[in-house]
């Protein structure tokens, strides 16, 4: 099949030529299709492929679910690697290690013969409510960025497509085919759009899947603005968008879809009907340029993912190895964030101890394959009670009754049921269900050395935070979370991960959760807080959160000193030099993460007190020593301004926060922009 004849590639370039380039081999690919066959590629032949175009020898694009693993739903069933969901990843703050997850996630996408991931998922959390906050990353853009690219760059490393999902705003299932966002351009620009704009002007991003939800009016699907004007046209998207599946069925004309850019309705035809399309074109209500634009995105992307090449000249992919499975163990190790430890409880001296009780609801549950579409089927899961049974084997024995223990190890929180952390139904309660604090109270009166582990999504703890010495927020750590959870108890590993999200101590602390208006309204939603979501919002009014952005414990403990900037003025044409030491001063190894905020100090808009602006994980032998550099540009002092509608940067002094959490900042410093 393959030509490599160079003298056929000048005047007539054959599609199939795998030296051509590519937009060569997509321009010669589109003057081959008639309309009829145009109009069949733009929807699906049913829930995971395209149509094929068997004339031209064009074959089905496959994609499959999901953002933490590869759903059975979409793979015949298989069995695939099922790694922490996105909260637990973003909570190791370990770009290099979202990257090696794209990279596994990458490989079994190959291994099963689809080329698009559906995923990363990365919408805002904008409630502790929403139902899919467990595959979502973070609060904050900035954090949602760097792991968002990440991602997108390790699975398309191995010739996959990522689908980065759901573009824009589905930051609730609640009534989620049908709700209007009223959101400000403010908004949109500085928290809602950031991750999105990284993974394309960053990573390249091959496809984006649109959103369920109206955006201002406008569902994802047809919204010009969204795709047309800011993804395509401001940050030079080349590849394709694919609606949520059934993101159409509100929708009647199909030119709003073609003008808009919307390449793929998904599953089938709906909107993109050949006789519906047929009608619209000839009554000349999209033109030949939208309509062969959407197409050559689509077949851009079947270069990209090689869908043309042979087997043999493509990565090989691979499913449910060691390799694979050891990243999801690390990435469970490092997601899982210590939120209390009084008396350094924790971890727990293996020799010492004669007898642990594990109980609550969640210690032998499976999670795998649940919460929706991003269920995922792994060949086998390590449960809590599994976990830490197989470390404790011959050593400690396991027993139920919390009075006879020296340590109970207390597994609660969430499911994937209907309503607790899933797709399409947001929860009901931020707190745990009634039984669970019943229990945790009942425990801590009988044994003073309660573990508290937390499986979920945010979880509110006011009524019993008090009453447990220790308490692992675990997410939903995968098939090896059990294993990770036993390493950081017994102190194998020494956790090092933060919270991407701010914990409140109620929901009423929270503006979003101010009104049914602002959540989670009717056929709209008003988005009033504006740019004020997580750590903005809790700083702009000083409330003090339960657990703040960005904290979390460690065995060890870091020593931050020394905050030097190689600059005390900056202009558009030069960067700040920021660098620091940070020293290991305790016994255990371990990894810390140095959070970098700024604080613009006068502006003529309200901004957050702080932002984030930098991050560095690292890890430190006891008693080493480090120095971590940061570079700030002009960019990184900008804000949008609605008036202007555009990003500006003004004048002024801003202060560098550095911190070990969004509110325990160990070092200032300041510096002053000056435009010329
Ligand atoms: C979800 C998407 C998913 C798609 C295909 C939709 O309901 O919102 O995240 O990728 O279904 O399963």
């Amino acid at each position: 099949m393959e030509k490599r004849n160079n003298k056929n590639v000048k005047n007539n370039i054959p599609f199939m030529n795998t030296s051509a380039e590519i937009e060569n081999k997509v321009n010669d690919l589109l003057k081959k299709l008639t309309l009829e066959e145009k109009f069949k590629l733009l929807a699906g032949k049913q829930l995971w492929f395209t149509k094929p175009i068997k004339r031209l020898g064009i074959p089905s694009l496959k994609m499959t679910d999901g953002p933490h693993g590869i759903a059975p739903h979409s793979s015949n069933n298989m069995e695939c690697t099922y790694f922490p969901t996105g909260i637990c990843r973003a909570s190791t703050w370990n770009v290099d290690l979202s990257r090696e997850f794209g990279e596994a996630l990458g490989r079994e996408v190959r291994d099963i013969g689809s080329h698009i991931l559906l995923g990363p998922a990365i919408n805002i959390i904008r409630t502790p409510l929403c139902g899919r906050n467990f595959e979502y990353q973070t609060e904050d853009p900035y954090l949602n960025s760097r792991l968002a690219e990440a991602v997108v760059k390790g699975i398309q490393s191995q010739r996959v497509a990522a689908c980065v999902k759901h573009y824009v705003c589905n930051n609730q299932e609640t009534n989620r085919f049908k709700v209007n966002a009223i959101v400000s351009e403010r908004a949109l620009e500085e928290i809602y759009f950031p991750a999105f704009k990284a993974a394309v002007v960053n990573s390249d991003a091959w496809s984006f899947m649109s959103c369920y939800n109206k955006v201002n009016g406008k569902y994802g699907s047809e919204n010009e603005y969204l795709i047309y004007k800011k993804l395509i046209n401001e940050w030079h998207f080349r590849g394709f968008v694919v609606s949520d599946w059934g993101a159409t069925q509100f929708i009647s004309k199909p030119e709003n879809c073609i003008n808009a850019r919307l390449s793929l309705e998904m599953p089938r035809a709906k909107v993109y009907k050949k006789n519906l399309l047929l009608e619209a074109y000839e009554e000349g209500r999209f033109t030949d340029e939208a309509l062969n634009d959407n197409v050559k995105r689509l077949l851009r992307v079947m270069f990209l993912v090689g869908l043309f090449e042979n087997e043999s000249s493509l990565p090989k992919g691979e499913r449910n190895t060691k390799r694979n499975q050891g990243i999801a163990r690390r990435i469970a190790e490092e997601g899982m964030v210590l939120l209390k430890n009084e008396s350094n409880l924790l971890p727990l001296n293996s020799d010492k101890i004669k007898k642990i009780a594990i109980m609550g609801p969640n210690m032998d549950k499976k999670f795998g394959e649940g919460g929706g579409s991003s269920q995922v089927k792994p060949p086998y899961e390590i449960t809590p009670y599994l976990g830490i049974k197989q470390f404790c084997a011959n050593k400690i024995e396991i027993i139920n009754n919390p009075e006879d223990a020296d340590v109970v190890i207390a597994v609660m929180g969430y499911d994937h049921e209907l309503g607790n952390d899933a797709e399409s139904v947001d929860r009901k309660r931020y707190e745990l269900p009634n039984e669970q604090v019943d229990l945790i109270l009942e425990i801590s009166e009988k044994n003073s050395n309660v573990i508290i582990v937390l499986i979920g999504g945010l979880i509110g703890m006011s009524d019993w935070v008090d009453k447990v010495p220790a308490i692992i927020m675990a997410w939903y750590p995968g098939m090896e979370g059990g294993t990770a959870l036993a390493n950081i108890i017994f102190g194998k590993i020494n956790p090092s991960g933060k919270l991407p999200v701010t914990l409140p101590k109620t929901l009423s602390d929270y503006k979003v959760h101010e009104s049914n208006r602002t959540y989670p309204g009717n056929d709209d939603v008003y988005y009033e807080e504006g740019i004020f979501i997580g750590y903005r919002y809790f700083d702009k009014y000083d409330i003090n959160p339960l657990f703040p952005f960005g904290y979390g414990l460690s065995y060890t403990n870091f020593n931050y000193y020394n905050l030097e900037i190689d600059k005390q003025k900056i202009t558009k044409k030069d960067s700040l030099l920021v660098s620091l030491n940070i020293k290991n001063e305790g016994n255990y190894y371990g990894g810390e993460i140095v959070q970098l905020y700024i604080q613009d100090k006068e502006a003529s808009v309200e901004r957050p007190i702080k932002e984030l602006k930098g991050f560095k994980k690292i890890f430190l032998q006891p008693k080493e020593e480090k120095i971590v550099n940061f570079r700030i540009n002009w960019k990184d002092l900008t804000f949008f301004d609605d008036n202007l509608k555009k990003w500006i940067v003004e004048d002024g002094e801003f202060i560098i926060l550095i911190g070990t959490s969004s509110r325990d900042i160990k070092l200032r410093s300041k510096f002053e922009f000056k435009e010329k």
